[in-house]
């Protein structure tokens, strides 16, 4: 399938603006593509960003059938832009659809969309230190309808809005509560697929948790609720020592990151030494009491790496590294967004140029 482009006048087209926050500005076009039962996906479309018109018993509004994902364009300093790992992304996507009933989108051409889309909206990848332009591929359950029941059409729709920092905090460490009444997801469930219901899911924890300071939370193990999961919007990982970083196995309710799995790979060539393991909340936190844990941090698209200064529990709280951001997370995230904006070399082959 060809993707045809209908582009604003040049005239009407305009770039990233100086100041922006993230998820609140969209750059000029999108993709959209449909598809239905017994015809596949049909009519790929990039056009001017706009909003879409469903019928108010679209299935995804009653039964919250839609997976997403978010990958980051890099402008690079000598020029031209990067993409990070979109491949993992456009798989993860396809895992996503299966566990939620709907249908997978062919690698080549989910990427070749998303590539097209940045190159027409090339304009809008600030050129700002630590900015990107942000990607959200999406999907969703269009099938007007209310008997539950796989929806019969959707649409995928990819739009892009320039990101700074997601926190507040900028590049400062963040404190994190430990939720313990509150759960995320279950092994069996969906928590390892990218759908919006597991973020809906977490909203009334988080907001509670805002109001008294915190940026997120800190998800235990839904069973025992003793072993540690992610926070809200990233994966989490644990120094000890200064040497060894630990972070929680993939227990099958957790979302398998893509910062996560770069830094593992990344973090042994620094000198590091890495561990995957069920994470017990008690023994982290006397860890933290003790000393052995000199470091937290948490990875993701979007927050990149961010130091947590700070983890509360049943009350009580835990300051890490005297709320400062260490240096095994200011050296990953150096060497990390050095590859994404082309400043370090690229010895795992994960960058993509346009
Ligand atoms: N965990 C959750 C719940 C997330 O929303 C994200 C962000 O996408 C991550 C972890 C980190 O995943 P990635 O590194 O692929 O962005
Ligand atoms: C990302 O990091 O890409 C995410 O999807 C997290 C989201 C909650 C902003």
């Amino acid at each position: 399938m060809t993707i045809k482009i209908n582009p604003l006048k040049p005239e009407k087209r305009q770039s990233c603006p100086e100041e922006f926050s993230f998820g609140v500005t969209f750059s000029d076009h999108m993709f959209t593509q449909e598809f239905d039962e017994g015809k596949g996906w049909h009519d790929a479309l990039i056009s001017p960003y706009h909003s879409l018109l469903l019928a108010p018993s679209a299935a995804v509004f009653h039964y919250s059938q839609e997976i997403f994902e978010g990958l980051k364009a890099y402008r690079k300093p000598s020029g031209g832009i990067n993409l990070f790992r979109p491949q993992e992304n456009v798989k993860r996507f396809n895992r996503s659809a299966k566990r939620m009933v709907m249908p997978e989108i062919e690698e080549d051409f989910h990427l070749e969309a998303i590539k097209s889309l940045v190159n027409l909206d090339q304009n809008w990848v600030p050129d700002k230190e630590g900015s990107s332009l942000y990607i959200r591929p999406t999907m969703i359950a269009t099938s007007p309808k209310l008997g539950l029941g796989a929806s019969s059409s959707y649409t995928h729709f990819i739009i892009a809005g320039p990101a700074g920092s997601y926190f507040k905090e900028g590049l400062s460490p963040i404190s994190v509560y430990v939720a313990d009444e509150y759960r995320r997801a279950v092994k069996g469930g969906v928590g390892e697929a990218k759908t919006g219901g597991n973020y809906a899911a977490s909203l009334y924890a988080s907001e509670d948790v805002i109001k008294l300071g915190y940026s997120q939370v800190l998800w235990l193990d839904a069973i025992e609720g003793r072993f540690i999961e992610e926070v809200g919007a990233m994966n989490i990982c644990f120094v000890y020592e200064g040497t060894h970083i630990y972070t929680p196995s993939l227990s099958g309710s957790i979302l398998p990151g893509i910062t996560r799995d770069s830094i593992l790979k990344l973090a042994p060539t620094l000198g590091y030494e890495i561990s995957e393991q069920r994470l017990d909340i008690e023994q982290i936190l006397a860890d933290i009491d003790s000393g052995k844990i000199t470091e937290v941090f948490g990875c993701g698209t979007a927050a990149v790496i961010a130091p947590v200064g700070k983890l509360s529990f049943k009350s009580k709280e835990y300051v890490i590294n005297n709320n400062q951001a260490g240096e095994v997370a200011k050296r990953l995230h150096d060497e990390l967004t050095g590859i994404q904006y082309g400043t370090r070399e690229d010895k795992f082959g994960w960058i993509e140029s346009i």
